[in-house]
């Protein structure tokens, strides 16, 4: 996230020593930095003619990208990127636009109602809490839809994939459930005028009720998408929520935060948690779902909620205060957050005073959508971290694995492999699949190949002596045990995407966004303070002949293939997909190509069921600086064998595109805008963005995130030939 309002995530709090990606990339020959395609990959590349990895900027594209190997073809024609215009310094427009041939329309937007009585948005932003726990969230990110009709799949494996796929291509799809994170809030537009001065109990609570998730029910009627506002699914899940704690570190000590009794009025103390409850969901990033059919919402920069007024560290059994400061450090928390002013009338988030609070976030939560009445599950066994996404492959022998990234600066790459595996057409018994299994982070070495590193109490190091006295500490200290058995430190791991096994493409294939590092590169190399904070000038890994960008302004987009097919892997091999840049702006990359794509900052990551990767970008400052041919965030198409990349969607100012997913037949595509407008204030909050009234839906008055669906005028399968 880049939003004004939010955090960059470029604080380096690794104190480790660990090596980076940087340095192994370093010495990396230049032979051995890509997988080797097969000889069909290579003639398609012949047959296009103009490769790919240069980008489309300059040079609107109308040919159409074949198809290849499990990948179905682009049929759309690229379109320009959304530029500054100099004499306004305004984008040229306050739209999201999409190809020729496709319609994009507005779906739900922030503070639409959702729940049966629920209030109509108002755009003063007068609404209170009450209302806005009934009302769509702000600052929209990942997402999934769940379809009600016809009900049986709810998301693909990588090998049921074309099985799936061939039963929904002619069947309709016509109502659903959309699962949508609400990331952040930006305190200024959501509270009217006023905005956050001065904070009180009844801003906070509305702030809460505009995180969290919604649950959406949409349906087709003839072409058109609409949102049903008085649905028996519709729901909201916040920042108070009621949530059970699961797997290994449930119960734990470390989780027995102080007890509240939440209210409109204030949080009152009312004794200690059971360490198997948790209140609340935060900094809802990127998402996941399961094969069985519920939804993973993930917990990003969760400390930036927290804070405190210096008080000292109330004392707490059987931990070490020592313990609690040095966790609290390596995850970020400090004394003002990112300026929420929660702790000052919700004594919930005071770090000091309740110091195991944090511990109840930094989790993924489990969401079954089709069950209103169902309490989220946080589930512990996947680790504690800024959890970015958690994206699931099922293997051949039916075994289970999801990826996911810690989204910071030199933070790391996990995998959870669930021990038992997938029982097919068994919803229930594959409920708790979640609680059990193995956390691996992963070690990437210098010559194509990577490690899955275990964090297993016992082993490696995870023991009493170093700090870690059960597989419950193991997880409370995610970080900190990857740590300790020495995994790659990356340039910011944002979404994991996993490439569909189609048309005889056999490999499990995982894509991650590494959306920059901005702190790359000074000679000599400087390091972290022994506190995990960091100046200005240290954490840069060198440059070299090899890798000469000083700064990974850009970004670039790994990618591993599991040996032996199989999700239990403990080996891979991994190349640099693509490196993101501006092929105007030459700069030599990773590949020795003379530039990088014509995209900054990725960081959403989907393949549709056609083997079609949907790239998502975040960068601050459209069109302005580095990013002058780069315009505004967008949405491009990538071709997996030869990395031709088309540009599909383009944003207005100050936004984020984040989350996209189809339904299953891909004829409807679902994309949201984040933050539009940040750049306004609470006293003029359409300074640079009035969208989405812009494009035609709802009042004007303050730019709000909206989810977007997209369709062909055809009726066909959207990026499809
Ligand atoms: Fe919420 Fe890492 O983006
Ligand atoms: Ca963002
Ligand atoms: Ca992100
Ligand atoms: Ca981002």
């Amino acid at each position: 996230m880049k939003g004004r309002f939010h955090p960059k995530n470029n604080v380096t709090l690794n104190p480790s020593c660990n090596e980076s990606i940087c340095d192994v990339i370093d010495r990396v020959s230049m032979s051995r930095r890509k997988f080797i395609f097969t000889a069909a990959s290579a003639s398609v590349l012949t047959v296009v003619g103009e490769v790919s990895v240069g980008g489309f900027l300059q040079s609107v594209e109308a040919v159409p990208i074949p198809k290849g190997t499990g990948f179905g073809g682009i049929g759309f024609k690229s379109i320009p990127p959304n530029l500054l215009n100099p004499a306004t310094g305004l984008l040229e427009k306050d739209l999201v636009s999409v190809p020729e041939g496709y319609t994009v329309k507005v779906l739900v937007a922030w503070g639409d109602p959702i729940i049966p009585d629920a209030p109509t948005w108002l755009a003063d932003a007068s609404q209170d809490a009450a209302a806005q726990e009934k009302q769509f969230g702000m600052h929209a990110d990942g997402m999934h839809y769940f379809p009600l009709s016809p009900r049986k799949v709810v998301g693909r494996t990588v090998s049921s994939q074309a099985r799936s796929l061939r039963r929904f291509l002619n069947r309709p799809i016509n109502t659903g459930l959309l699962c949508v994170n609400h990331e952040y809030t930006q305190e200024s537009i959501l509270h009217g005028f006023e905005g956050l001065s001065p904070v009180t109990i009844a801003k906070v609570r509305k702030s809460q009720a505009a995180h969290g998730v919604s649950v959406v029910e949409i349906s087709k009627k003839g072409s058109d998408w609409t949102y049903n506002r008085n649905s028996s699914y519709g729901r909201r899940i916040t920042a108070n929520t009621e949530m059970r704690v699961s797997g290994p570190a449930a119960g734990s000590a470390l989780l027995k935060s102080k007890k509240f009794d939440i209210t409109p009025q204030g949080s009152f103390e009312i004794g200690i948690n059971d360490g198997y409850t948790a209140y609340g969901t935060l900094n809802n990033c990127a998402h996941g779902y399961t094969p069985w059919g519920t939804y993973l919402t993930c917990e990003e920069n969760w400390n930036g909620y927290f804070g405190n007024g210096g008080e000292p560290l109330a004392s707490t059994s059987g931990i070490e205060d020592s313990e609690i400061l040095a966790g609290q450090n390596r995850y970020g928390l400090s004394a003002d957050g990112f300026n929420y002013r929660w702790h000052e009338v919700d004594p919930r988030f005071n770090n000091r005073t309740n110091p195991l609070e944090p511990h109840l976030f930094g989790w993924v939560v489990e969401i079954d959508p089709y069950d209103p009445q169902s309490k989220p599950i946080k589930r512990t066994a996947l680790g504690r971290f800024k959890h970015e996404s958690a994206q699931v492959v099922v293997d051949d022998n039916h075994r289970v694995a999801f990826y996911m990234g810690d989204d910071e600066r030199n933070e790391y790459i996990y995998k959870f492999v669930c021990a038992q595996p997938l029982r097919p057409g068994n919803p229930a018994s594959n409920r708790d699949l979640l609680d059990n299994g193995i956390l691996y982070v992963a070690k990437f070495n210098d010559n194509g190949t990577g490690e899955w590193l275990p964090l297993v109490y016992g082993q490696n190091g995870l023991t009493p002596e170093n700090g870690f006295r059960s597989q419950a500490e193991v997880l409370v200290k995610t970080r900190q045990a990857a740590d300790r058995v020495g995994a790659t430190m990356m340039d910011r791991p944002e979404w994991t995407a996993v490439r569909p096994q189609i048309g005889g493409y056999k490999e499990i294939e995982v894509y991650c966004t590494l959306t920059n590092n901005t702190r790359r590169g000074t000679n000599p190399p400087s390091s972290n303070n022994p506190d995990g904070t960091t100046a200005g000038g240290s954490a840069r890994p060198p440059v070299d002949a090899a890798n000469p960008r000083p700064d990974n302004r850009y970004g670039h987009i790994i990618r591993w293939r599991e040996d032996g097919r199989s999700v239990a892997a403990t080996t891979f091999k991994w190349d640099i997909f693509i490196e993101a840049g501006d092929k105007t702006r030459p700069e030599p990359n990773l590949q020795g190509n003379i530039q990088g794509d014509d995209l900054s900052s990725p960081d959403g990551l989907w393949f549709d069921d056609f083997g079609r990767l949907w790239i998502q970008t975040d960068h601050a400052g459209d069109g302005r600086g580095d990013l002058a041919n780069i315009g505004s965030n967008t949405m491009l198409c990538a071709d997996p064998n030869t990395k031709q990349v088309k540009l599909f969607l383009t944003s207005p100012m100050d936004c984020e595109v984040t989350g996209v997913i189809t339904t299953p037949d891909g004829k409807a595509m679902f994309v949201n805008i984040q933050h539009p407008g940040d750049s306004g204030n609470a006293s003029n909050p359409t300074l640079t963005s009035n969208w989405p009234h812009t494009q035609g839906y709802g009042p004007s008055g303050r730019p709000r995130s909206a989810t977007v669906v997209i369709t062909r005028n055809d009726g066909g399968v959207i990026g499809g030939l």
